[in-house]
């Protein structure tokens, strides 16, 4: 990943209350996840603090339960906070997803700005 701001999507391609994927260094798999809640967007890194390199979602784009009140990972069923990350159940308790910035300009565009978005650490 190179240190650059990376337009994401558009705001009106993130409905309210649900979570889309993204794949910003297009390789093949989304490495990002944003959840919307109204004017507010929560940006993770797509890797559960359970194992490190585990991607969350069983099918693109569904990181919430349900109820779109958690995030979770379909791999153990662990639950994340939307606001914050932190895990509230399951066997990474305690810990918490990587949060990204994001920040939305005037035309409306999504950036996933550099300054959080480390590359992965092989
Ligand atoms: S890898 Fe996510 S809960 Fe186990």
């Amino acid at each position: 990943m190179q240190a650059t701001d990376i337009v994401l999507c558009h705001l009106d391609d993130l409905p309210d209350g649900e979570a889309r994927g993204f794949d910003p260094e297009g390789s093949g798999q989304d490495s990002i996840l944003v959840v919307r809640q109204g004017a507010r967007l929560h940006g993770y890194r797509d890797l559960c603090p359970h194992y490190g390199d585990t991607p969350m979602a069983w099918r693109r784009h569904a990181y919430l339960n349900a109820e779109g009140t958690y995030i979770v990972c379909a791999a153990h069923g662990a639950l994340f906070e939307i606001d914050g990350g932190a895990c509230v159940r399951g066997p990474c308790l305690g810990q918490a997803l990587t949060p990204v910035k994001l920040a939305v300009d005037a035309s409306g565009a999504v950036h996933l700005t550099a300054e959080q978005h480390h590359p992965k650490q092989d």
